[in-house]
């Protein structure tokens, strides 16, 4: 019988389904099937379905009017990629591994294994090519108020530590964090939740620190707990509130804390600053305290005057600088999104004050767009403009790039990269000294007997237009984007499942991983059919004619099929094969990872062949 609207169905799909007789949301993708058993043309029908936090054991899905056609007989559900695949995907076939793994592993830090280290390079390479090298500083670029040069910077990652008191970092660079006297956690004050309950009388505040997509059957374990009540009677429970963030709670008294057993335990909050402190020299003591830097962008700002000394830069123009920055986050989570140490990619672009506006526009469209170019297509990724009261104090327009990574809760985004108009305030810092905003000014901010409580440099920063001869503090627009923020997407993005037939033509489940070429860590794979008939000769040829040029990967071990299936599951995007035919007429096959179309080219054609697929 046809399901009508709104019925329910047991889900038929199997694989990833084991998995969810565990409790947590999963997505599905669905494939819908007509009444003559055929399926729906082009059937892997994608949409995502969050599941109640707490799933029956036998998970059933619930009908939309999407899929309400008469037509249909039923509809099967796969997992598409969840997190935890994805994290199991990495270690297996070497893309990121814990860091410090044989001793227990070390929170919030991470390391890239053999093709995780090739992936971050290919994208901070895209991102170097793209925003300096590749650039063209002859003409307009599209969107761009007129044209303009790059160069590149490679500072140091500790600095004079007066370059911290300036910035604000040594003062505000911090979160608020708060502590439960009695389990002794430590947690970031604003991503507390949690639900108000009343039961037996008592109101409490039920928290977890557990993420948004967890946190209700968390809470409800928790209340269960305090209230000594069995699953059972959970409906002696009287919910009073959705989840809410801690910080609008005034009464820590009546807040149960993530992790203990009665209310109350919870501190008041403090400030902890997130700068790693260390110390250069021989002598520790306050003189010698110096900072890992948080962000790569100081080192830029400092810099500008030797840039434009020592090279023939007019502005505008932009500094690019990759590298290392460090912060001692108070929960680093999700993987690699939020790690201790991780790599920017930062531009600090100097313009004229009155062009900065429309330069701040074309560097928010066009870092957008290159992010779309690689692949990060569709509704996964969006560019969200800050309301006014989310922009810093210098700031007169701050966007953000950000991707569904899928450890959020359904229709939530994480931040990948912010596009912000700093207007004058880095360069008048490191010359004047730390500045508040009074009113509509930025001064120098004071201490109690009225001198700067942070002196800048006492160099002249401004810059002087040759031709006009007028002399100006340059403004700023800064692109900031995170090297393995991307790395994430990137990868989320290029996780597929789909079937394909296996060499007897039944349809297996295969993983791939769809890396735009580019990104891919390794370009092609090359195969010969069989271990003998002279066709590991020819492949190796082959291979060592692709090397010079690309990395590739050769493989004579196992069916066909499996080599196929190993590189599909790194993102290799395409597989050559010496067979019986090439001994005969010297051409050999060429597989597409995802159209799987296979055509011949010349054994000594692929050089060229892969060359011209990688540009197209
Ligand atoms: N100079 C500006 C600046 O540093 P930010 O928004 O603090 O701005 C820029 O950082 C980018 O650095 C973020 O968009 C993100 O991609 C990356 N990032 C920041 N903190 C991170 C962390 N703890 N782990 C991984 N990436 C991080």
């Amino acid at each position: 019988m046809p399901r009508r609207k709104n019925q329910t169905a047991p889900v038929l799909g199997e694989g990833g389904l084991r998995r969810f007789s565990g409790r947590r949301i999963v997505s599905f993708r669905l494939t819908l099937f007509r009444r003559d058993s055929r399926r729906v043309a082009g059937s892997r029908y994608e949409r995502i379905y969050p599941l109640p936090p707490a799933l029956p054991t036998k998970p059933e899905i619930r009908y939309t009017d999407a899929f309400a056609a008469p037509s249909l007989l039923r509809v099967e559900a796969v997992a598409i990629m969840e997190m935890e695949q994805l994290v199991a995907l990495c270690k297996r076939r070497g893309f990121l591994f814990q860091s410090s793994e044989i001793y227990g592993g070390l929170n919030g830090f991470w390391d890239y294994g053999p093709l995780g280290v090739e992936l971050k390079r290919n994208i901070r390479e895209a991102w170097w090519r793209d925003m300096v090298t590749a650039h063209d500083e002859l003409a307009v670029a599209p969107g761009a108020p007129e044209s303009y040069e790059m160069v590149g910077l490679d500072t140091t990652i500790i600095l004079h530590p007066h370059v911290w008191k300036v910035s604000g970092h040594y003062d505000l660079f911090h979160d608020e964090m708060i502590d439960c006297r009695e389990s002794k956690g430590r947690y970031r004050y604003d991503q507390l939740l949690g639900r108000w309950v009343e039961c037996e009388g008592k109101r409490v505040f039920v928290t977890t620190d557990a993420p948004g997509s967890e946190a209700v059957e968390r809470i409800q374990q928790r209340a269960l707990k305090l209230f000594n009540l069995r699953t059972k009677h959970a409906d002696r429970l009287q919910w009073q509130s959705d989840l809410t963030p801690l910080p609008e709670v005034d009464d820590l008294s009546v807040v149960l804390g993530p992790e203990a057993t009665e209310p109350g335990t919870l501190t008041e909050p403090r400030e902890f600053n997130l700068m790693f402190e260390t110390h250069t020299g021989a002598i520790r003591n306050d003189n010698s305290k110096t900072f890992l830097r948080p962000e790569t962008a100081q080192g830029i700002f400092i810099n500008f005057k030797n840039v434009l000394d020592s090279t023939r830069v007019k502005i505008p123009f932009g500094i690019a600088q990759i590298g290392k920055s460090f912060r001692n986050e108070i929960t680093p989570r999700n993987f690699t999104f939020r790690s201790r140490e991780f790599e920017q990619m930062e531009i600090e672009f100097f313009c004229h004050p009155s062009s900065s506006a429309e330069w701040y526009r074309y560097w928010r469209d066009r870092r957008y767009r290159w992010y779309v170019e690689l692949g990060l297509a569709g509704d996964r990724l969006q560019l969200r403009e800050h309301e006014q009261d989310e922009l810093s104090h210098y700031s007169c327009g701050t966007a953000d790039i950000e991707y569904a990574v899928p450890f959020l809760p359904e229709g939530q985004f994480g931040e990948l990269e912010g596009v912000a108009h700093r207007g004058d305030f880095d360069l008048r810092s490191h010359m004047e000294g730390k500045l508040v905003r009074q009113g509509d000014e930025l001064v120098v901010e004071r201490d109690a007997e009225g001198n700067p409580k942070y002196r800048g440099s006492g160099k002249d920063l401004s810059y002087m237009n040759q031709e006009t001869k007028e002399r100006f503090v340059p403004h700023v627009i800064e692109p900031s984007a995170g090297a393995d923020r991307a790395t994430l997407a990137f990868l989320c993005e290029a996780y597929q499942e789909d079937e394909v037939p296996d060499e007897k033509g039944k349809p297996t489940k295969r993983v791939y991983m769809k890396f735009h070429p580019r990104l891919a860590p390794i370009k092609a794979a090359v195969f010969p059919l069989v271990k003998k008939d002279g066709m590991p000769e020819v492949a190796q040829a082959i291979y060592r004619a692709l090397k010079p040029h690309f990395p590739v990967f050769y493989d004579e071990k196992g069916a066909v099929g499996r080599r196929y299936r190993r590189q599909d599951e790194i993102g290799t995007p395409y597989c050559i094969t010496v067979d019986g035919q090439t001994i005969s007429d010297g051409t050999v096959t060429l597989r597409d990872r995802d159209t799987l179309q296979q055509w011949r080219v010349d054994k000594d054609a692929c050089v060229d062949e892969i060359r011209r697929l990688l540009n197209q």
